[in-house]
């Protein structure tokens, strides 16, 4: 955690700065491809809530259409046409791969995320005797937690027992890597699996996937990932990291949509491999024989083995206006330029703003992705009331209980000046609150 806002370098405060950096900037074309929200006189919000819910890409309409026409035109025949929904999803899938770093067989589009998560703790994590801890950190998603301590449960065990969250140190908000490495190596052989953020909602610090997924192989462990904050906006590289499974939505940095459809990510050396345990429905049986209708359940090789019921055409039609533009611009720009927003928008804020706004997001950029969470220093509760204010003024952020305010810039969306009018706007309703 850092306490003081005086080691971050401060950019260039005047507007000129902001707008040559928008002029500069490589990712400017695709900002006119989303819609805004506007305020009563029409002008766009500054809009920085896309790690709870991304703005709507122009191409969606279209895409929906094209399915409802399809839908209009051949009713039940649509599953066969050429592009029909028969394999819908399936032709996300080398998108949605090059998003996390996966072989295209190991993803999967489909369900939503807690769903994904309960499907993929059936299958990695079956506890024995000897091995049967579940580890999280802290603060867990509320819906990741009910999912694990119900797993738990289900296996006849008890959350008290099973289940270990490694927590921040007294005093800090945001939690050591090696606190969670440490406590890995000590569970060692008692550790059945681990469930980590890829990047935490709460505080936006973005964990080390590849070395905690090595640490828990190291003890025997299975590692396992929620990316709900992180897929479509931290480099990953699930794959050769070695990592076990992996969940995510699609809402938030992937633009899909509200309640648009989940993805999954099984490694081949477990989707391969037939005897492995999981939850079947149809969807996930061998197409080939899908419609023979027969009673012996043929898992899919890959993570369509865990595709469960029929894919929502109309939940996942948006995706492909928004992977898209993910395969255009590619993880690695969108990546470049997350580090100089976040970073530039930090610089601002802490100018402006530090002696009453604490940065609760690691300042290391390697370790957050686009968010940063904010609190107001010893006035805890006053980040209600600064939410507030910052709707009047035309920002959409978000509050997390008990006292952070979210602000996430988006690389394919947001721009350099609008950072540089929210910095001041935060400013400006910071003063009034603490008068
Ligand atoms: C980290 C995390 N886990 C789980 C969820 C729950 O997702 P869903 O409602 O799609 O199951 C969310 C939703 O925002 C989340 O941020």
């Amino acid at each position: 955690m850092r306490t003081e806002g005086a080691e971050a370098s401060a950019p260039p405060l005047d507007e000129r700065a902001a707008l040559a950096l928008d002029a500069a900037d490589p990712l400017a074309q695709f900002r006119d491809e989303f819609l805004f929200p506007t305020d009563a006189r029409g002008e766009r919000k500054i809009y920085l809530a896309g790690m709870s819910l991304g703005l709507q890409p122009r191409g969606v309409e279209a895409a929906i259409q094209r399915e409802l026409e399809a839908w209009a035109a051949f009713g039940v025949d649509g599953y066969f046409q050429p592009d029909g929904w028969y394999t819908i999803d399936e032709r996300l899938r080398e998108s949605m791969a090059a998003v996390v770093g996966a072989q295209p067989g190991e993803v999967a589009i489909a369900n939503t995320l807690t769903v994904n998560l309960h499907f993929l703790l059936a299958s990695f994590y079956r506890p024995t005797r000897e091995r049967s801890l579940l580890l999280i950190d802290a603060p867990p998603f509320p819906s990741d937690r009910y999912a694990v301590e119900s797993q738990i449960r289900q296996r006849g065990l008890d959350p008290v027992e099973a289940l270990v969250v490694v927590e921040p140190r007294e005093g800090e908000s945001t939690i050591r890597t090696e606190d969670i490495e440490a406590r890995i190596r000590v569970l060692g052989p008692r550790l059945a699996t681990v469930l980590l953020a890829g990047v935490n909602y709460a505080t936006g610090q973005r964990h080390g996937v590849a070395r905690l997924t090595t640490v828990a192989h190291d003890v025997g462990a299975i590692a396992g990932w929620d990316l709900a904050h992180a897929a479509g906006n931290v480099p990953l590289d699930l794959h050769d990291w070695g990592v076990d499974f992996a969940a995510w939505c699609t809402y938030k940095y992937l633009n899909g949509g509200p309640g648009a459809i989940g993805a999954l990510f099984v490694h081949d050396q477990h989707g391969s491999n037939p005897a492995t345990q999981r939850f079947a429905g149809w969807w996930g049986n061998d197409p080939a024989t899908r419609f023979k209708m027969e009673p012996k359940f043929v898992p899919r090789p890959g993570a369509d083995g865990w595709r469960v019921s029929t894919p929502p055409t109309l939940a996942i039609a948006p995706l492909f206006a928004s992977l898209a533009m993910f395969d255009q611009a590619g993880m690695a720009a969108i990546r470049a330029k997350s580090v100089a927003l976040t970073g530039y928008l930090e610089g601002l804020i802490l100018a402006h703003a530090g002696h009453s706004i604490e940065i609760v997001t690691p300042a290391e950029p390697e370790a957050r992705g686009a968010q940063l969470s904010l609190r107001v220093r010893d006035e805890g509760p006053a980040a209600t009331g600064l939410l507030g204010r910052l709707e009047e003024a035309g920002v959409v952020a978000d509050f997390r209980e008990p006292d952070i305010i979210r602000a996430a810039p988006i690389p394919l969306y947001t721009s350099f000046h609008e950072c540089w009018r929210f910095a001041r706007i935060l400013a400006a309703a910071t003063a009034a609150l603490l008068m």
